[in-house]
């Protein structure tokens, strides 16, 4: 699977978004990541889609947009007039997951199912077949700048077996606590989606940016190396 950085704007400066977006796009990412959060499911509150849609006029991205929100079925709709090409949600915010996943396929958009550090991989079970992609929290969602859990890897590597074993072809997304110095370990474990904050927009952006890319280029690299 294609290796891909997926910035996350919750860490951007929102007085100068349009801007660090369109630098971020410049710089050849492919995926925007975006953190939507609604006081419930998470304490917090981020953004919506006023947000999404006006930042939307103005990049071609792949907008992969992750609701922390209860019951995200009431609201796809909403994100996907927004912009939304991936939309993903948490299977402990829903009580029709299938349900969920299905309503934002028939919608003909991208769709993901997210796990919260203490949430087990048999939560997958009901909608595996189903999903675009699985979007392992390596943090407990609500916040940026936190530390990577490191149990994480190992779920990153039973998650990464199981997809084999059934000959899906799903992306791996990993959130929370990934920086140019940690995300080999991530990518060994089987990852290939990467959704970065703080160490994309904390600092230089490029800078940032060209660290990872350097990450990925060893990594694909050694494994091309090796087959
Ligand atoms: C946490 C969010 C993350 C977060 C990642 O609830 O889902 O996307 O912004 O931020 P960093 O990279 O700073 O851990
Ligand atoms: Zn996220």
């Amino acid at each position: 699977m294609e290796i891909k950085l997926a910035p996350s704007i919750l860490a951007a400066d929102f007085n100068v978004l349009g801007k660090q977006v369109n630098m971020i796009e410049g710089a050849g990412v492919q995926y925007l990541h975006i953190d939507v959060m609604d006081g419930n499911y998470v304490p917090g509150i981020s953004f919506g889609t006023p947000v999404i849609k006006s930042i939307r006029k103005n990049s071609k991205l792949v907008f992969d947009v992750h609701l922390m929100v209860n019951e995200p079925i009431r609201l796809v709709e909403n994100f996907r007039d927004a912009g939304a090409d991936i939309i993903t949600v948490h299977a402990e915010a829903c009580s029709d997951l299938p349900a969920t996943i299905e309503k934002i396929k028939n919608m003909g958009l991208k769709v993901g199912v997210s796990l919260n550090p203490a949430s087990g991989l048999d939560m997958l079970e009901p909608v595996i077949n189903d999903v675009d992609m699985v979007l392992i929290m390596s943090v407990e969602p609500g916040a940026g700048g936190q530390a990577f859990i490191p149990s994480s890897l190992q779920k990153i590597r039973d998650l990464k077996e199981k997809v084999e074993k059934a000959g899906l072809s799903i992306d791996i997304e990993v959130d929370g606590g990934i920086r140019a110095d940690n995300v080999m370990e991530v990518l060994e474990a089987g990852a290939n989606v990467i959704v970065s904050g703080t160490s994309v927009f904390g600092g230089d952006i490029l800078d940032n940016i060209s660290k990872y890319n350097s990450v990925f280029r060893e990594y694909e690299e050694r494994h091309s190396a090796s087959n």
